[in-house]
This record gives structure tokens, sequence and C-alpha cells, in this order.
């Protein structure tokens, strides 16, 4: 990494550079897609690509509520609203059947305005993108892929990113593939939308006088270009890792009263958390973390729990599983590097807690 720093300092270009078109090209490969586009975020990929498929003012987005802020803030930013789905209790990702409930109960002219579909690949497990793809196939709604989790992810012989019209990717550094700063990337098999997202990453730029749309200053640099070139050949090896550790945990902790996570057939998870749900999460959470033991929740307060999105409008459904998984989820340490006996001595901690109920 350091090599390649020092090739970008001793370049002096800093925006929009070789780095950057060559790592385009190189994940667009690793997606199994046409084209990225380099971005300052996942976030805006988000944001961009909703505005790249002119999505805007009056239109709803069916999307999960069990997310991380940024998939409904993108919808709200670009001035439509978000139209909250349950998640699957096994797999914790946009549940297709639920989703034809909410359309089936819907009045004809609210379902009209929904405009695009955008499921989270949640922790690294792609969502059932057979079901789902019906049915936006069906409903006539382009996809985007919220993939800011799930880097190398699978559904059958397809890579996430490669379902919808765009997936959008983060690589903020504890992500699967992460930057040592913010970065992101859309990437498409659409030249046509390649193009645009190319303008609106730049203002909206038609070349360097003419705006064309109401874009955002969004570029990913070349240091993180760079750095993620560096790293990107190494993930399917930490991916690997991620599913054996994944395995180890699965083993240590079978025989207790917790949910493991499942890899629904067909799915290749990429393991970015390793979620357990768990009742009495803090007596849990407290314990492992006198062991020296650090957890995560991911997410405890649903989207639609928020302040910004308490309307109601937003969830003509009640949102059961939802609101039952934010209660008890708890992300135990996992990360590529981490030792078998670093996983032994996790399940042995949460197996004494268990063993005191
Ligand atoms: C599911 C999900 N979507 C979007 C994002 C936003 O990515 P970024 O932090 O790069 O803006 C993240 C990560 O932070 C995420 O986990």
């Amino acid at each position: 990494m350091e090599a390649a720093i020092r090739r970008v300092l001793s370049r002096g270009q800093f925006i929009l550079g070789p780095e950057v078109a060559r790592f385009e090209e190189e994940f667009a490969r690793f997606c199994r897609v046409s084209h990225g586009v380099g971005l300052a975020s996942g976030t805006d990929a988000l944001e961009l690509a909703l505005r790249g498929l002119k999505i805007g003012p009056g239109d709803l987005v069916a999307t999960v509520s069990f997310t991380f802020l940024s998939t409904a803030d993108a919808i709200r930013k670009v001035g439509a609203q978000p139209l909250f789905v349950d998640i699957d209790p096994a797999t914790y990702t946009m549940d297709p059947a639920h989703l034809e409930l909410l359309l089936k109960r819907m009045p004809a002219s609210r379902r009209r305005r929904i405009r695009a579909l955008l499921p989270v690949h949640l922790y690294g497990h792609p969502c059932d993108m057979g079901a789902l793809g019906r049915i936006a196939r069906r409903e006539g709604w382009p996809v985007v892929e919220d993939c800011a989790q799930a880097h190398g992810a699978e559904w059958g012989s397809k890579r996430v990113g490669g379902f919808g019209q765009i997936g959008c990717f983060s690589f903020y550094p504890t992500k699967n593939l992460g930057a040592l700063g913010d970065g992101g990337m859309a990437v498409t098999s659409s030249g046509a939308l390649a193009d645009r997202l190319r303008m609106l990453r730049f203002q909206g730029r038609k070349g360097k006088d003419l705006q064309l749309f109401d874009g955002l200053n969004s570029r990913l640099d070349e240091l993180q270009a760079a750095i993620l070139r560096v790293k990107l050949p190494s993930l399917d090896g930490w991916t690997r890792s991620r599913r054996r550790l994944a395995g180890l945990y699965a083993e240590g902790l079978r025989s207790l009263p917790v949910q493991l996570p499942v890899e629904a057939a067909g799915a290749r998870h990429v393991y970015h958390l390793f979620c357990i749900q768990a009742t009495r999460r803090e007596d849990l959470r407290k314990w492992l973390a006198r062991r020296g033991i650090g957890t995560g929740i991911h997410y405890a307060i649903p989207v639609h729990r928020q302040p910004l999105y308490r309307s109601g409008e937003s969830r003509p459904l009640p949102l059961p599983v939802t609101e039952r998984v934010s209660r008890r989820i708890l992300s135990l340490p996992l990360f590529p590097e981490m030792t078998a006996g670093e996983v032994t001595r996790v399940c042995r901690a949460v197996t004494e807690q268990f063993s005191r109920r």
C-alpha cells in the first residue's frame, strides 16, 4: 500500500486519474458486470443511483427498515419516500411474500407510485433475487441493490451488483473490502447508466462547462483507489476465511438456544457480520465485554422508528420480524485474520453465560 501511495504522490494527480479508472474496471470485473463508477461513499452511490434512474418527488421506493440509515436516507434525499417491507426471519433480507402482501393491500393509486425496488444484501447474505427479481420485472420497476455489506456474495451463478440496474458498494474501512477512508462505487451493465452516473458524480456536468443534471461532487479519490487495487486480489481469500470462521462459530454455538445465521439454498454468504439472536441480549453483551470481547448491534433502532421516518406513511403494514429481530440481534467479532482459538474463546464465553441463566 505504501508503494501504491508513493506511485500516486509521484504522479501528482489526485482526482479521477488512472488508479480510479483501473479500479473501476477491476471491481466491475469482480462483480461480473460491465461498468464501475467510483464515488465518495456507499451513501452517495445509493443517492446517485436513484438520481440516475430519475426517481424523485412523489415516488415511492420499496426497501427494508432493517438496514443502515443510508439506504432510506438516499430515497429521502432525492425527494422520494421509502416503503418499508418486512424481512425474512432466517436471512434478515427483504421478504418477497411480505412485499406481495403489501402490494395487495395498497390502494391502486398509491401502488402506481412505486417506482423502484431497493433490496439490501444484509450482513453479507444475498437477498432472494429470484423472487424479488420476478416481482420487479412484473411491476416494471428498476432494481437498485444495496451491496454495501456484501462484496462478492452470490445468488445462483451471479454476484450481487449484477442483478439490478445498479449495484451500490461501500469501501468504508470496516467493509469486506475497505479503503483507508471513505469510498464507494456504483456498478451497472448499462453503458448509458454508467455515462449518466459519471456526470452525476461531477455536479451533473457533461464535459467541463455544461451542467445537465442535479448531481453531487462525489468521487472516489486516486489514493483510495490505489489502495483498494492492492487489496482487491485478496478479497476472495478473506471471504473464504470469513466463511470458515463462521462455520467454526456455528459448530461452537450449535447447542445453545440462540438463532444462528443461515445460508439459504443457492446463496453464498460473505459474512460481513456474524449475527446471532439471543434473549437477554444486554446481559450477554456485558458479560462478553467484561471478558474483553467486543460486540455490536446492527441495528437496535429500525429505520421506521427513527424520528425522520415516524410518519407512518412509509409503513402501511406492521413489521413484526423487523421489530423482534432488532431487539435480539447481536454481532460477534469476525474478521478474516481472526484465529480459530479466538473463535473458540468467544464461543466458550457465550456458553458460560448461558449456563448461568
Ligand atoms: C447497508 C448499508 N448501506 C449503505 C451504507 C453506506 O455506506 P458508506 O458508509 O460508505 O456511506 C452502509 C455502510 O456504512 C451499509 O452498511
